[in-house]
């Protein structure tokens, strides 16, 4: 059984519910929606965890409340979060959310102390081999991920990237990505890119997944138990990541991910639990 080391960002989600989004110009009211563990690689590393994997925390928070909390929350989930530095001259990420009557959401990203990661910060993944998996996202600075990238490929991991939110990496770096995970936005972007990773994963939101071309059927939920759909991707690729790392074969692999997205629209905020 491998390992999955996460390298990206904790934020802190400030949400609001509304009952619809505001458009440009306009004022809504709206309810507190509270202050919630997020960022897309706690995010992530939280659902490896929950999906059973040894988990590693590479990232940056501040030295303030929001920091010390969200490293109390991981690591009472037993994710490792040794690795993970604080920043004294910068906050904790944060996330301005709002989240519609369907589930919905908007999100704006204030990096914070993600963007202070730095290269010095990958040294566990220089100690992984083969069997792990390294997963990251694209909150953190560009350059990092694609060091993290090539020393993750060096130590003979698995590599996973959420190209989210889309940034177009170096192209070396993206030939050296194992499983490009995207949404169908995203998918485009990468399609009109010069960009060309070893495999493909779209994500489909309910309806389900393709892999390298290869459809899956999404898992459905019922209408009425849609709460929020923040967050869903980053549970689908802690799976996906945790199940790589345990060996399952790649059908079954994207049959959990799938389900475990589908769970994570049920619950309000991107992590289960997740008040700050
Ligand atoms: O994918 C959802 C996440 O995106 C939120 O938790 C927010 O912090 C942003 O990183």
């Amino acid at each position: 059984m491998g390992r999955v080391v996460t390298v990206g960002s904790l934020n802190v989600d400030h949400v609001t519910r509304v009952e619809r989004h505001p458009g440009p110009g306009e004022t809504i009211l709206g309810e507190s929606g509270g202050r919630l563990a997020g960022g897309k690689g706690a995010n992530q590393a939280m659902a490896a965890r929950a999906a059973g994997a040894e988990v590693t925390m590479l990232g940056c928070v501040g030295e303030d409340e929001d920091g010390r909390a969200h490293l109390e929350r991981l690591t009472a989930a037993g994710v490792d979060v040794s690795h993970v530095r604080r920043s004294a001259t910068a906050p904790t990420g944060r996330a301005v959310i709002t989240v519609d009557a369907a589930g919905e959401n908007t999100i704006i990203v204030v990096p914070g102390a993600n963007a202070e990661l730095a290269a010095e910060d990958l040294a566990p993944v220089d100690a992984l081999g083969g069997g792990d998996v390294v997963l990251l996202q694209l909150e953190v600075p560009l350059d990092v991920v694609e060091r993290a990238i090539g020393r993750a490929g060096r130590a003979g991991a698995t590599v996973l990237v959420n190209v989210s939110p889309w940034a177009a990496l170096a192209p070396e770096a993206v030939a050296a990505v194992d499983v490009a995970v995207v949404n169908e936005h995203e998918a485009l972007l990468l399609a009109d890119s010069d960009l060309v990773p070893r495999s493909v994963l779209v994500t489909f939101g309910a309806a389900g997944a393709a892999w390298d071309g290869t459809p899956a059927d999404g898992v459905p939920v019922p209408e009425g138990e849609v709460v929020d759909t923040t967050g869903a991707g980053d549970a689908f690729c802690g799976a996906l990541a945790a199940a790589l790392a345990a060996g399952v074969e790649r059908t079954e692999a994207l049959q959990r991910a799938l389900a475990a997205g589908a769970d994570a629209v049920r619950h309000a905020g991107a992590q289960p639990d997740g008040e700050l």
